[in-house]
């Protein structure tokens, strides 16, 4: 049941938007927040609020597969299974993981704490296998490591994402994703090493990326766009032979 501090607030992100509608993605995460799945009441209430069809809201609470029209359990587990995390061992964990919760993809446990989905590419694959937990990473897990997890998970334990803050419940992130913040933003480190190799290596190179700003007042911006490319593929290739010939 929706109360009037939910209807105030949906209205309150509509009113974020010059076009009101634009709303419409965190209002659903609004109503996950407070319902725990994307309910018939809230999306009439937020069909009501933006003067839209419910069919409109159900056409993208439907698309999304961040918005659950059955209810989600306290921690929403996520495991990737794409390609990288996979062949690294996403598809043990996501095979031990449903055997120790006895639950299927996109269930929830018994005692209302868990649901476990396998999930797509987090732009995470430098710390594959990768696992969410209420869209917090957890890096470089393993079988062990995964089960550990939702056993804390299950027991109240306090659980820190690998680079981000400590992990609150599904209902509280969602609230945090319809853009109401708990200031847990900038906890925890914001990237790990493995992001910052490929920074490391440019650094000990010397490359840089063509500046935009050298291409300011010339009339044949596409072709001074390639030149910089250019160039900065020579003075790379350049680096590297020298760097080759070093070794020799
Ligand atoms: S394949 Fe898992 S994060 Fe990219």
């Amino acid at each position: 049941m929706l109360d009037d501090k939910t209807y105030g607030e949906l209205r309150e992100i509509a009113a974020r938007y010059p076009e009101p509608r634009s709303g419409l993605l965190p209002m659903l995460h609004l109503v996950q927040s407070v319902e725990g799945r994307v309910t018939p009441e809230g999306i009439e209430a937020c069909a009501e609020i933006l003067d839209i069809s419910a069919a409109d809201v159900s056409g993208v609470a439907t698309f999304y597969t961040m918005y659950k029209r059955r209810p989600v359990g306290d921690y929403h587990v996520g495991v990737c299974t794409n390609t990288l995390c996979a062949v690294m061992g996403g598809d043990l964990i996501f095979e031990r993981l449903k055997g120790h919760l006895d639950v299927g993809n996109d269930e929830t446990t018994e005692d209302g704490k868990i649901t476990l989905e396998h999930v797509e590419c987090n732009a995470a694959c430098d710390y594959a296998p990768v696992m969410m937990v209420n869209w917090e990473f957890m890096d470089n897990m393993t079988p062990e490591s995964a089960v550990q997890l939702v056993d804390d998970l299950r027991a109240g334990a306090e659980v820190t994402s690998t680079r981000g803050p400590r992990v609150v419940t599904w209902r509280e992130a969602e609230r945090v994703l319809a853009g109401f913040p708990d200031d847990l933003a900038d906890a925890g480190p914001a990237a790990g090493p493995a992001s910052l190799v490929g920074l490391g290596i440019a650094r000990d190179r010397g490359w840089s990326a063509p500046h935009p700003e050298s291409d300011a007042g010339d009339s044949s911006t596409a072709g001074s766009k390639t030149e910089a490319v250019e160039q900065a593929d020579t003075s790379r290739a350049e680096t590297e032979t020298k760097q080759e010939e070093g070794k020799e």
